[in-house]
């Protein structure tokens, strides 16, 4: 049972904790289009490991300065110059023979991931691993304090990240508000994603392939977890 469950819905709400707040806390963080689904794909798809990072000038000297590390993310929705992958989950879907890490910079889920650095645990959720995250949390983490950190869009509330963390506390059989939100969408996710400021974005600049790549739910069982050197790894 996970009887203390905390929402966290945007970036205000996430970055302004007091000290030692994420301490004793499972932080699982979710940002569903698209940088948590990325890596997700990434790591199911064989790379070793994902850095991620808050600024662009960080992921750049990370990767400059270590082996078989190529650089990820975007801004706006779009690759940065210089960078060899965008943050399209879609192009981390085979290997690259030149990388086995990603250093990744997106205006979201990697500044959520820095935030919460601090927990305890750390969990990359999205639908493409909803039901593996759920059943790794059962086992490894029942009856730790768990706060679902929902990316945003920007300083705004996303409503992508909310509803799959909706999902995941109906796994749990976790009683929360946001629960509603699930039968708001049930008939219709794509409507929900299409719809949301992240969504319709990514729909403008010709992306909707990533919308629909990440409603896949349950496609993989990798179960991404922040380990002490900032590396995100799969669970072993
Ligand atoms: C983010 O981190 O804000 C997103 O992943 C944005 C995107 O990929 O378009």
């Amino acid at each position: 049972m996970f009887e203390s469950v905390k929402v966290h819905y945007a970036p205000a709400d996430y970055e302004n904790q007091a000290d030692g707040y994420w301490q004793g806390r499972t932080a699982v963080v979710f940002d569903i289009l698209r940088a948590t689904s990325t890596i997700v794909t990434a790591l199911d798809s064989g790379y070793q490991g994902v850095h991620c990072f808050r600024e662009v000038s960080d992921a750049q000297n990370f990767a400059a300065s270590h082996e078989r590390t190529a650089l990820a993310g975007e801004r706006d929705g779009v690759p940065q110059s210089g960078f060899q992958f965008g943050n399209s989950p879609r192009e981390f879907v085979n290997k690259s023979p030149q990388y086995d890490f990603l250093a990744l910079t997106t205006t979201n889920g990697t500044r959520a991931v820095e935030a919460v650095a601090g927990a305890d645990c750390v969990v990359i959720a999205s639908l493409l691993n909803l039901s593996t995250v759920a059943e790794f949390l059962r086992r490894e983490r029942e009856g730790s304090p768990l706060a679902l950190v929902c990316s945003g869009s920007g300083e705004d509330f996303s409503l992508e990240d909310a509803l799959v963390a909706a999902a995941l506390m109906a796994e749990l059989q976790a009683k929360h508000p946001l629960l509603s939100l699930l039968a708001a969408y049930e008939a219709d996710w794509r409507r929900c994603f299409c719809s949301s400021k992240n969504g319709s974005h990514l729909l403008e600049i010709g992306l909707e392939a990533d919308v629909d790549w990440c409603l896949q739910r349950d496609k993989y069982s990798v179960v991404p977890l922040l380990a002490a050197d900032g590396t995100i790894r799969p669970a072993r």
